[in-house]
């Protein structure tokens, strides 16, 4: 950990930046699973879920700025790299032969529910750790999970 005029003890931030980095992988890691739906999506609702796709993977991208500059912020090293967010992911791997509009709607929304879970555990944890920014910014990332996992399942159900 960096030295920070930061008020907040090592301890704190060492233990918050643990949980930023934890989900700072899985936000990249569910990013470029949704890119990956994003370019290999096919089928009769093509142009709209390869929109959708986009729309999800572009916010994902602004909260994976958000957790990665709080981790800085803090005085921790945000790993970023592709080596480290394999080791470090625990988002699973995604089914990557599918075709089919519905089925990269349903992988993707599996995948987005498990990280919408984790996310909100971390604020529970970030905030009983005395950080209630980092609190605050898991609020804000799991408010859009819980979003785009809504317009995910919506064509789940136009699917039924
Ligand atoms: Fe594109």
């Amino acid at each position: 950990m960096y030295d920070t005029r930061n008020d907040l003890s090592v301890k704190v931030r060492t233990n918050v930046v643990e949980t930023l980095n934890a989900r700072l992988a899985d936000a990249i890691d569910l990013r470029l699973q949704v890119k990956h739906a994003h370019w290999n999506v096919k089928g009769p609702h093509f142009i709209s879920l390869h929109e959708l796709f986009d729309k999800i993977a572009e916010n994902l991208e602004e909260h994976v700025d958000a957790i990665a500059e709080r981790i800085t912020a803090l005085g921790g090293t945000a790993y970023g790299t592709l080596a480290k967010v394999a080791r470090a992911t625990s988002v699973a791997a995604y089914p990557a032969e599918i075709t089919d509009g519905s089925a990269h709607v349903a992988a993707l929304a599996a995948a987005l529910a498990d990280f919408g879970k984790k996310v909100r555990v971390a604020i529970g944890e970030t905030d009983e750790l005395g950080d209630a920014d980092t609190a605050d910014l898991f609020t804000q990332a799991s408010r859009d999970v819980d979003k785009y996992l809504w317009f995910l399942e919506a064509h789940l159900h136009a699917n039924r």
